[in-house]
């Protein structure tokens, strides 16, 4: 699968099979994901492997949205580290672009993934702060649930001619 093949066939997947992912398999995602572009090259970034049944079957408790953890065998917390901020604000867009190269490498390696918004809803921030003894500097940005999948979606296709100007709006 070439880079743009990746980009328009992912979709979300929400039912996985119970296979493993390989640790080698979950350090690629990650280093794609450290790839990402970020204001200044600041990388204001964490990255939480979460693979433990117990901890997983915890977050649909606090998270409405994120049942499918009950099934998937890896979840991983993108983070954000106040004090590795030194370009304030720009820490969102810089966790989001780490985000999508995450979710495109996990398309590209043939597993199934979907983003699972935390911030900036305070309830789940705080519940995956207590969950996994995240510190006050740093703020759970979105978690990614992560397995082989056991269903398959069509291509969406979005583009639509309306959205696009040229030159003056
Ligand atoms: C910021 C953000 C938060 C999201 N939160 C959730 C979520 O909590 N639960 C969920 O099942 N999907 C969530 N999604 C996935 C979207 O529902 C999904 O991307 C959208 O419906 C488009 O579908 P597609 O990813 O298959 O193209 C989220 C996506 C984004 C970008």
């Amino acid at each position: 699968m070439n880079d743009i093949e990746a980009i328009l066939s992912r979709g979300s997947i929400r039912k996985y099979t119970s296979e493993h992912v390989p640790d080698q398999v979950v350090s690629e995602l990650l280093e794609a994901a450290m790839a990402a572009p970020s204001a200044r090259n600041e990388q204001p970034w964490h990255f939480v492997v979460i693979n433990e049944r117990k901890i997983l079957d915890e977050i649909p408790k606090f998270h409405p949205y994120s049942q499918m953890l009950k099934q998937a065998p890896l979840a991983i917390l993108i983070c954000s580290d106040e004090k590795l901020e030194r370009h304030k604000d720009y820490w969102v867009q810089d966790c989001s672009a780490a985000t999508k190269n995450l979710l495109i490498a996990a398309h590209a390696k043939s597993l199934g993934a979907v983003w699972l918004g935390i911030y900036p809803r305070e309830e789940r921030v705080e519940g995956m702060r207590k969950l996994l003894d995240i510190p006050e500097h740093v703020i759970p940005f979105a978690l990614i649930s992560i397995g082989y999948p056991a269903e398959r979606k069509p291509p969406a296709n979005r583009f639509d001619e309306s959205r696009i100007h040229y030159n003056k709006w």
